[in-house]
């Protein structure tokens, strides 16, 4: 089947790229959004989004003569839907924007159309919510015409590359829709086609989401123990990942975006009483920010008319996508009880959270500040040079929340490091007792006292969607204890960051949006 028109129904993170990569394949597509600055924005030739390539691709798209923008649907052979699927305070999905566009595509549709849905949305959308609305133009789904869900599932970051790719799965009403759907997207997906049914694919989707948000929640339960019991948890989880069939994901301040930490509750409000694991790993992951707090709290005696640079406000590394970011929780909840909060987050320098200021640079949300909590690994803030921090700042304690800064070089500048995940030392067989004379410092993360200096086992910096916290890391060969690279006894640990710091940012395989 073939098509020569496409439109495509909202302009954001997937719809403005998926309308480009159409239309620099060769297909004439309009890109439509309600919002009116989003198409003011775009016809001025600009972006309204940041997403590495995206100014580049969409000019293109615009020069070939293939792109249009509009503020309302318009005939064409195919149209995409890629609306907004967010959830309502009460965790219900709000499928509005879904139906909205549905209503204004109805009246557009023509016998051998296609519709695909790629929103996120609870099980079995497509074919109750979505076909209903587009058959009040008369043509029934899946004979008269196509319809197919295909979820997307690009990391924001590498959307341009994964869009074409990724494996694509498409699910459709019928047979016949989802090779419709195959036929479209084969216009620039190299990524392998899987079809299947629209109510499979709305599940693998989810399926795909819950089970990070899932395994996230286990690995904050992980860093909660391991405070618990004077253990360090990027040490232990780098350990348990050499067991060749386990892979724990990263803990961190909670997890953020539209996507992880919505899509579990399309489950949840679907079958309740089957999804206890699920809303359960919500509530882990959603305790986060609260934990981080209570840490920053106890580090310093008590928040009140203490002044704090928070870094790093978006959902999770190197994007500036802030939307249901555990950071911006943070930050509210530090402002609220009292702390002075300069925010800074070099992707949207203006963005703060209620309460907090936003710091137009990373010296001045530094100046002045009692304590620096890191939430957010982007690049430049993992790195930030201790000295360049003790110059300008008032105290010296550092809270690291994602378990990325070199804790020895901090320590070296003055600083009391205190990690999210790694607690204080414990004395032995329970009874509290003074370390003897001589014996190492303990570490503000606990682990000089016991000896664990040959073990560093920190994971690349990771991304993983959803969180500012989640990726899913592969481990990093660790040194031997006592092998020719271990350090002797008392000599400096090697970065926390260890080989990340040089090799950059790795992406792990399954890190997805
Ligand atoms: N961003 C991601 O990384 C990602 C990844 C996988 C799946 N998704 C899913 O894709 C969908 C879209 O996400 P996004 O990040 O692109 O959202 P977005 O908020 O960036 O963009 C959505 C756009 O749709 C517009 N819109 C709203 N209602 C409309 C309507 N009735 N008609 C036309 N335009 C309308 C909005 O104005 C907005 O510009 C969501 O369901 C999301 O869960 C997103």
């Amino acid at each position: 089947m073939q098509f020569r028109t496409l439109c495509v129904l909202g302009m954001g993170y997937i719809g403005l790229p998926t309308a480009s990569t159409f239309a620099t394949n060769g297909l004439r597509v309009v890109g439509v959004d309600v919002n009116r600055h989003v198409v003011e924005v775009l016809r001025n030739g600009e972006i309204h989004i940041q997403e590495p390539g995206l100014r580049t691709l969409v000019q293109a798209a615009f020069g070939s003569g293939n792109l249009r923008v509009a503020e309302k649907a318009e005939p064409a052979d195919a149209f995409v839907i890629a609306v907004p699927t967010p959830i309502l305070d009460d965790k219900r999905a709000d499928l509005s924007a879904v139906r909205a566009a549905a209503e204004t595509v109805a009246p557009c549709l023509k016998p051998g159309n296609l519709v695909v849905l790629e929103s996120t949305s609870p099980p079995r959308t497509t074919v109750d919510v979505l076909a209903p609305i587009l058959e009040h133009s008369g043509l029934r789904a899946g004979s008269d015409f196509f319809l197919a869900y295909s979820p997307e599932r690009v990391l924001p970051g590498q959307i341009l590359r994964e869009l074409i790719e990724n494996a694509r799965v498409i699910g459709g009403v019928n047979r016949a829709s989802a090779e419709a759907g195959r036929d479209l997207y084969a216009t620039f997906a190299k990524g392998e086609i899987l079809l299947t049914d629209a109510t499979t694919a709305e599940m693998v989707k989810l399926m795909e989401n819950t089970y990070r948000d899932v395994n996230i929640a286990v690995a904050n339960e992980f860093a909660r123990l391991a405070e618990r019991f004077g253990v360090d948890v990027w040490e232990a989880i780098a350990l348990a990942n050499r067991h060749p069939r386990v892979q724990i994901l990263r803990p961190g301040p909670g997890v953020g975006g539209h996507c992880i930490s919505v899509d579990p509750w399309f489950l949840v409000e679907a079958a309740p009483e089957e999804t206890g694991l699920i809303r359960q790993a919500r509530r882990v992951n959603d305790e986060q920010p609260a934990k981080v707090v209570a840490r920053v709290r106890s580090a310093l005696g008590g928040l009140q008319g203490k002044t704090l640079a928070v870094l790093g406000l978006a959902y999770k590394a190197d994007i500036d996508d802030l939307r249901e970011s555990p950071a911006l929780e943070v930050a509210r909840r530090l402002a609220s009880e009292g702390a002075s909060v300069m925010t800074y987050e070099p992707n949207a320098l203006e963005m703060t959270a209620a309460g907090a200021r936003a710091a137009s640079s990373l010296n001045a949300a530094l100046d002045g500040a009692d304590a620096l909590i890191l939430l957010v690994d982007h690049r430049g803030l993992a790195e930030l040079p201790p000295t360049q921090a003790a110059a300008v700042m008032r105290g010296r304690i550092v809270f690291d929340g994602r378990g990325v800064l070199p804790r020895d070089a901090w320590e070296q500048a003055g600083f009391t490091v205190h990690v999210l995940g790694v607690g204080g030392p414990l004395p032995l067989h329970g009874s509290p007792s003074d370390p003897p004379r001589g014996a190492p410092r303990a570490s503000a993360g606990g682990r000089d006292a016991r000896d664990l200096s040959a073990v560093r086992g920190d994971a690349p910096r990771g991304s993983g969607e959803g969180t500012s916290n989640s990726a899913s890391t592969p481990t990093p060969p660790l040194p031997l204890k006592g092998g020719p690279s271990a350090a002797p006894r008392g000599a400096p640990r090697a970065s926390a960051r260890g080989r990340d710091a040089s090799e950059g940012k790795g992406e792990s395989p399954g890190s997805h949006a």
